[in-house]
């Protein structure tokens, strides 16, 4: 453990009671006498009964339990350090000092949409259970918003997140503002427990995995902590370049994502079907090339619609798409608009009829009546990406209609994506769907490939 020397901030002694607390906990997690700790009442550490109880459930998750498994054996390690320099007559005022003075890294995926928060909710389990550990100094949240071409004032979390997040959390954060030098004397300086960083991308050498710019957020803490899976695809500085230089961890959602992902391969034993879609083929194309051969049925939708019945696609795409025309259903009828705008004039036209000057805003009933043909026989159903722009009232038809079928059918569906989240969360309250994941391009890359930069140097529990 890196123990915060470059920071300057004077932190209270605490008592050796807490810190022996803590020993005698961990220690009674290593050696599985979990039962015992059954009885113990919901308190605000982080040695709550139901944490230990879901990691003996799941014996393979990376949980949070691994860092504080981490850090309660560390501490040990200086207690014993602490109890040799009493017979040796030091001063051992520092090293208890160094045992309370752990900061942390939090990557989260606070990317919300315009009219959704989940994925603030969903990052809420880990921030609390990092502020409830007593040993730990200072928590630092850090998350990117949106694809930001400069430091657009809509994309900065202070405007966006940071009321939403204190509201959840029901405590002050303290904002860290861009700051180009990466000197961040705020934080420092601040007793505060809780910070949020500004939008990660606002700052050079996110995108590109800058070494600066990780050696630089490393530096502010002892400990990464990576919670934002639907960011674990990139290897960006925040998620990947920063997990080599310090000990990182999973937090809770990342473990939930994990469990409940991996688990798709090995239950398939139906067939299953892909449906894709969203306005982008762009960010898609590679994955659902790679996609199609592990599934029975892949089903397009979305504004990507056009670049299928265009052929507006890359010469792998095209050439998968052509050797694979049963294998891939495209809408029959669609809605279209002249303009993007919520009140232009819509149509329902027949695909074939479709010429590119045109906007896909939705697909039609007829394609929703194909849709339920095709599910027929299908068990499992990955989907990532609305059918069209149903936050528009006219143009939800085909996105809620799909909810609706997934539901009835009673289909074991894993979906995922920020705009696929927010359409759940508008038409089926209470999703019934296996899993509903915080990712989306995350999600469906992880299903290709089985691992993510953004996972591979975290610490793993077997
Ligand atoms: C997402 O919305 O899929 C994640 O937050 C990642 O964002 P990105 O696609 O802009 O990298
Ligand atoms: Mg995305």
């Amino acid at each position: 453990m890196k123990i915060s020397e470059n920071t300057n901030i004077g932190l209270p002694l605490r008592n050796l009671i807490g810190l022996i607390g803590a020993i005698v906990l961990g220690a009674w997690f290593a050696f599985g006498v979990i039962e015992r700790l059954n009885k113990l009442e919901t308190s605000d550490t982080l040695f709550q009964a139901d944490l230990l109880k879901k990691a003996e459930q799941e014996p393979k998750n990376l949980e949070l339990f691994m860092l504080i498994e981490h850090l309660a054996g560390q501490i040990e390690s200086i207690e014993k350090e602490i109890e040799a320099s009493r017979y040796n007559k030091v001063n051992i005022d520092h090293l208890k000092e160094q045992v309370e003075n752990i900061n942390i890294f939090l990557r989260c995926d606070l990317n919300i949409t315009e009219n959704d928060l989940s994925r603030i909710d969903m990052s809420i389990p880990t921030i609390n259970k990092l502020l409830n550990c007593k040993f730990i100094n200072k928590v630092i949240i850090c998350s990117h918003l949106g694809r930001p071409k400069y430091r657009e004032p809509e994309l900065s979390l202070k405007n966006r997140v940071l009321k939403e997040l204190e509201s959840k959390i029901k405590r002050k954060i303290k904002f860290i503002d861009y700051d180009r030098s990466l000197k961040f004397p705020d934080f420092y300086k601040s007793d505060n427990k809780i910070f949020l960083l500004e939008n990660i991308r606002f700052f050079d050498g996110e995108l590109n995995n800058s070494e600066e710019l990780s050696r630089s957020l490393s530096s502010m803490c002892d400990v990464f902590i990576n919670d934002a899976f639907g960011a674990s695809h990139r290897k960006h500085s925040s998620v990947y370049g920063i997990s080599f230089l310090m000990d990182s961890y999973a937090g809770s959602l990342m473990s939930k994502e994990l469990s409940a992902l991996t688990q798709i391969n090995s239950e398939s034993n139906g067939k299953s079907a892909l449906i894709i879609g969203g306005a982008k083929i762009e960010d898609k194309s590679g994955i659902l090339v790679n996609l199609l051969e592990k599934v029975d049925k892949v089903i397009i939708g979305g504004g990507m619609i056009a670049n299928f019945l265009t052929m507006n696609l890359d010469n792998k795409m095209r050439k998968i798409f052509l050797n694979n025309r049963n294998k891939i259903y495209l809408p029959e009828d669609l809605l279209v608009s002249e303009n993007f705008s919520e009140h232009s004039d819509k149509k329902t036209i027949n695909s074939i009829n479709y010429d590119d000057s045109q906007i896909i805003v939705d697909i039609g009933k007829k394609s929703i009546n194909s849709i339920s043909k095709l599910l027929k026989d299908i068990k499992v159903v990955l989907w990532n990406g609305s059918m069209g722009v149903f936050e528009w009232e006219q143009c939800n038809m085909g996105t809620r209609s799909l909810i609706n079928l997934l539901k009835e059918r009673n289909l074991k569906t894993y979906a995922g994506g920020g705009s696929t989240i927010e359409a759940i969360n508008k038409f089926d309250h209470k999703s019934s769907f296996e899993h509903v994941s915080s990712g989306g391009g995350a999600f469906l890359e992880l299903l290709e490939k089985g691992t993510l930069p953004g996972m591979e140097n975290l610490v793993k529990n077997e």
